[in-house]
């Protein structure tokens, strides 16, 4: 049964949750955003030692904020505890980079954590202590932090008991970010802007895809191509905005994007859980089948389309050549990141 029963609360893992975007995504969560206004949830927030006082906090105010929803919440550095009879996990824990530094760059900070904390999703669902399956047909994982790809393909490997269809990275950040580029440039509202794709890595390498994109306008649906009509701008300037965009962020606020990641993660979940809207496909970086000549094994960000908590690539879009060169290039810095990671693991 799949979130039939109204009334249960759904169990959500929030780790890194003292850090900046756990402190911007725990009250979404709380608040019904990211599985509807009738979901009661209940709040497993995991952080380190250094950090346990301030995690605390955050329960007080989870606490104070008097959220009608939350029927719960568990604060902990015990990774064990934190991920116990646990629905959701958004992995957020992690170092982030900062100016001037590439996301690979904390690649060995942050792989050996998902290494560690795959064991412990592993044990939970490998034990029988969980209650998750009256709700979700089993746990499912979204990465986000960085390297985020790479550490979703680390946490599969060492989580053996997680189907791979269950551990996603994200990439709706971006996809977000290029529905936002356009709408910008063709002043009409994001919402009415649909379908563009993000292949790829969760680094500057992704490849932001406009050419099956959509605008609604009053005389029907429009191709993007054909609205902005300006191929150069849509090849050059509006590609490297959407991939240098956490870049211009971290110059910007001199600290790494949060709410927009955090709306972001909550849009990713929604859409897995409750499912993408007719007509509509989004970006996740899902375990890679071999669709689009993409190399098997690895994580990769796909358009996908979701329907009861089960996502699936989209099929039989045209890639040109300009296209298949940049989605090549991004698997083959993924190919060498998950070198990198296990270079890092040893
Ligand atoms: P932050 O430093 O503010 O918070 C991270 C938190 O993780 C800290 O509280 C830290 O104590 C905690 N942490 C560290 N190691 C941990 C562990 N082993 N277990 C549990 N918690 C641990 O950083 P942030 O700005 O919230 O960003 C978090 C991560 O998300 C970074 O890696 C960042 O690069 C990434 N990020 C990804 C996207 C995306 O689109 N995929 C977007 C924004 C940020
Ligand atoms: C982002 O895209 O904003 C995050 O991945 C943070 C970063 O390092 O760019």
């Amino acid at each position: 049964s799949f979130l039939e029963v109204e009334e249960d609360p759904v169990t959500v893992l929030v780790t890194g949750a003292a850090g900046q975007i756990g402190y911007a995504l725990v009250p979404m969560i709380a608040r019904g955003e990211m599985l509807g206004p009738n979901r009661p949830v209940i709040l497993h927030l995991l952080d380190i030692e250094p950090a346990a006082e301030a995690l605390n906090g955050v329960k007080m105010e989870l606490i104070d904020a008097a959220f009608p929803l939350l029927k719960g919440v568990v604060a902990t550095t015990n990774v064990v505890e934190a991920c116990t009879d646990v629905d959701i996990a958004i992995m957020v824990g992690g170092f982030p980079r900062k100016d001037g530094m590439e996301r690979k760059d904390v690649m060995s900070k942050n792989v050996s954590i998902y290494k560690a904390q795959a064991s412990a999703l592993h044990y939970t669902i490998d034990g029988f202590s969980q209650r998750f399956s009256l709700l979700l047909p089993l746990l499912i994982v979204l990465l986000v932090a960085n390297p985020a790809n790479t550490n979703a393909l680390i946490l599969k490997e060492f989580a053996p008991s997680i189907p791979e269809d269950n551990i996603t990275s994200l990439t709706r950040l971006d996809h977000n970010r290029a529905l936002g580029q356009i709408s910008e440039k063709l002043n009409v509202h994001v919402s009415d802007v649909k379908n563009v794709i993000i292949w790829g890595n969760h680094s500057s390498t992704q490849y932001p895809d406009v050419n099956h994109a959509t605008v609604s306008t009053d005389k029907g649906t429009k191709y993007v191509r054909e609205l902005v009509n300006n191929d150069h701008w849509l090849n050059t300037e509006f590609i490297t905005t959407v991939q240098q965009r956490g870049a211009a962020i971290i110059k910007a606020r001199k600290l790494s994007s949060a709410l927009s990641a955090a709306s972001a993660a909550c849009d990713h979940i929604r859409d897995w859980v409750l499912g993408t809207p007719k007509g509509t496909w989004v970006s996740m970086g899902v375990y890679s089948d071999g669709s689009y000549g993409v190399p098997p094994g690895l994580i990769y960000s796909f358009p996908v389309t979701c329907e009861k908590g089960e996502w699936s690539i989209v099929q039989g879009l045209k890639i040109d050549e300009f296209s298949r060169a940049k989605m090549d290039a991004t698997a083959e810095e993924l190919i060498e990141e998950k070198a990198l990671a296990y270079s890092c693991l040893h």
